[in-house]
C-alpha cells in the first residue's frame, strides 16, 4: 500500500478496502496526460514564483524522464500505489527528494484527474475523427466506382424500387459525416481547463490558469471550479456520439450480412476478413461484421453506465466518479477498433454486380415507374396504382417480371400501354429518370459527389493546438 494521504489516520487501511478503492489498475492508461498536465503545472508554477525556476525545471526534466522511462520499458507502473497519479508524484520523490514534494502545491488530485480525463477524451475525439475520415474516404471511392451498379433498394426488407450502389453508400457517408460533425462540436465545447479548480473552491496560490490552459493547447480555464471538478458532460457527450457512431455501423453490418449470405449474394466479403466454422468445411461466416453488430451494446452499457453514475452525485467531487473510466475506456477502444476493422472490411468486399441487377430487376421494383407511366399519359394517379397492381398479381401467376409481358398482354390489362412502355420501366431509365438532388440517378449523383468531395477536402485541423508546448 503506498498513498499520498495518511497523516490522519491512526490505523493502516484495511487491504480489501484499499483494493476496492485503488484505480491504479485502469487509470494508468493516462500516464502521459497525467505527466503532461503536472509539467504543464509546474512550468506555471515556476513562472509564477510560487516555486523557483531552477526547481521548476528540475522537476519538469524529472518529469520528462519518468515519462520516457515508462515508454521505453525502464520504469513499471506498479500497482502498490493506489493511482497513477500517487505514482508519478512517488516515483518524482523517489528520484528528486524534497524538491518532488513540491509538484502538487496548488493543485488536487480532484482538478488533476478532471484534467487527465479531459486530456485523454480529448485524443480520442481526435483519434476516432481520423478513423471516421478514412471510413468515409473508402466509402466515397465506393460512391463513384458504382455509380451505374444497379441494385434493389428495400424497405420492410421487401423490394422497393431500384437504386446503385453508389446511391446506397452514400447514405452511410451521411450518417458518418454526420459522427464527424457531432465529435467536431463536442470537441468545441469541451475544449477548456479544469486544472487549477483545485479540491472544489480553487486555490489561494496565484495560479495563472490562462497559461495552463494555452500550455496545453485548450481554449481558456473552465469558469467554475466546482463545475471544473466534477463536470463529465464532454465524456457523456462523446460516449453518445460513440454510441450513434456504432448505431450505424451496426446497421451497415446487418446489411453486409444479409448481402453476404447465400441467399443474397450480392457481397463476397475478402478471405482475410472471414472465419471458418470448426465443423462444417464450406463454411465462410461474416463473424467481423456480427461482432461490430454485437458490440454495440457494450458502447451503449457505457454511455447508460455513466448516465446512473452521474445522476445522484452532489457537488463537488465524489468517488463515485471514478467509475467514469473502466467502461468509458472499454467503450473508446471497442468504437476505434470496430471503425478501423469495417473499413478494411468494406474496402475489400466484393461487389457481385450480376446478381444485384437481377434482383432488382426481378422484384417489380419498377411498379411505380410502371403507374407512373400512366399518368403520364392522363390515367389519375390512384387509378394506375390499381391497374399496376392487377398487372403485378398477372405477373406472379405467370411468374413473369412486368417487362417480360407482351404489349398485347399489357393492352388487355390497360389500352393506355404502348411500346414506349419498355424503355420506360428499364432498370436503367428507373433509376437515370430519379435525378432531384438525393436521388439515385447518375446526374445527380455526381453532383452529390462532388459535394462529398469538397467536404472531405476541406480538413479540420486542430491536432497541432492539442499539443503540449
Ligand atoms: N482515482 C480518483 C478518480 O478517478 C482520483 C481522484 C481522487 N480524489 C479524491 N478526492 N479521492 O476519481
Amino acid at each position: 500500500m503506498a498513498q499520498l494521504w495518511g497523516g490522519r489516520f491512526t490505523k493502516e487501511t484495511d487491504q480489501l478496502v484499499y483494493n476496492f478503492n485503488a484505480s491504479i489498475g485502469f487509470d494508468q492508461k493516462f500516464y502521459k496526460q497525467d505527466i503532461e498536465g503536472s509539467i504543464a503545472h509546474v512550468i506555471m508554477l515556476g513562472r509564477q514564483g510560487i516555486l523557483t525556476k531552477e526547481e521548476s525545471d528540475q522537476i519538469v526534466d524529472c518529469l520528462c524522464q519518468i515519462k520516457a522511462d515508462v515508454e521505453n520499458g525502464t520504469l513499471e507502473i506498479s500497482d502498490k500505489y493506489e493511482d497513477i497519479h500517487s505514482f508519478v508524484e512517488a516515483t518524482l520523490i523517489d528520484r528528486l527528494g524534497d524538491v518532488g514534494k513540491k509538484l502538487h502545491t496548488g493543485r488536487s488530485r480532484n482538478d488533476q484527474v478532471a484534467l487527465d480525463m479531459r486530456l485523454y477524451t480529448r485524443l480520442q475525439v481526435l483519434e476516432t475523427d481520423d478513423l471516421l475520415k478514412e471510413l468515409l474516404e473508402t466509402i466515397l471511392k465506393l460512391m463513384e466506382e458504382h455509380i451505374d451498379t444497379i441494385m434493389p433498394g428495400f424497405t420492410h426488407l421487401q423490394k422497393a424500387q431500384p437504386i446503385t450502389l453508389s446511391h446506397h453508400m452514400g447514405a452511410y457517408f451521411e450518417m458518418f459525416k454526420r459522427d464527424r460533425q457531432r465529435l467536431h462540436d463536442i470537441f468545441v465545447r469541451m475544449n477548456y481547463c479544469p486544472l487549477g479548480s483545485g479540491a472544489l473552491a480553487g486555490t489561494t496560490y496565484p495560479l495563472d490558469r490562462d497559461l495552463t490552459a494555452e500550455l496545453m493547447g485548450f481554449y481558456g480555464p473552465t469558469l467554475n471550479s466546482m463545475d471544473g471538478v466534477s463536470d463529465r458532460d464532454y465524456l457523456i457527450e462523446y460516449l453518445s456520439a460513440c454510441a450513434t457512431i456504432m448505431m450505424h455501423l451496426s446497421r451497415f453490418c446487418e446489411e453486409v450480412i444479409i448481402w453476404n449470405s447465400n441467399e443474397y449474394q450480392f457481397v463476397e466479403i475478402d478471405d482475410a476478413y472471414s472465419t471458418g466454422s470448426s465443423i462444417m468445411p464450406q463454411k465462410k461466416n461474416p463473424d467481423i461484421a456480427e461482432l461490430v453488430r454485437g458490440k454495440t451494446g457494450r458502447v451503449y452499457g457505457a454511455l447508460m453506465s455513466l448516465l446512473t453514475t452521474m445522476k445522484g452525485i452532489p457537488l463537488a467531487y465524489n468517488k463515485d466518479m471514478q467509475e467514469d473510466k473502466e467502461l468509458s475506456f472499454d467503450a473508446m477502444d471497442t468504437v476505434k477498433g470496430c471503425i478501423a476493422l469495417f473499413n478494411g472490411m468494406l474496402a475489400t468486399m466484393k461487389f457481385n454486380k450480376e446478381r444485384m441487377y437481377a434482383s432488382a430487376n426481378g422484384g417489380f421494383t419498377n411498379a411505380t415507374d410502371a403507374a407512373d407511366y400512366l399518368v403520364n399519359h392522363g390515367v389519375p394517379f390512384r387509378d394506375a396504382h390499381g391497374i399496376i397492381g392487377r398487372l403485378v398479381l398477372y405477373c406472379i401467376d405467370q411468374n413473369k417480371a412486368i417487362d417480360q409481358l407482351s404489349l398485347d398482354e399489357l393492352k388487355a390489362i390497360c389500352p393506355v400501354f404502348e411500346q414506349d412502355i419498355y424503355d420506360a420501366i428499364s432498370m436503367e431509365t428507373c433509376v437515370s429518370k430519379r435525378l432531384t438532388i438525393g436521388a439515385p440517378g447518375q446526374e445527380a449523383m455526381k453532383k452529390v459527389i462532388e459535394l462529398e468531395r469538397e467536404y472531405l477536402a476541406e480538413d479540420w485541423t486542430i491536432d497541432e493546438d492539442c499539443k503540449i508546448r
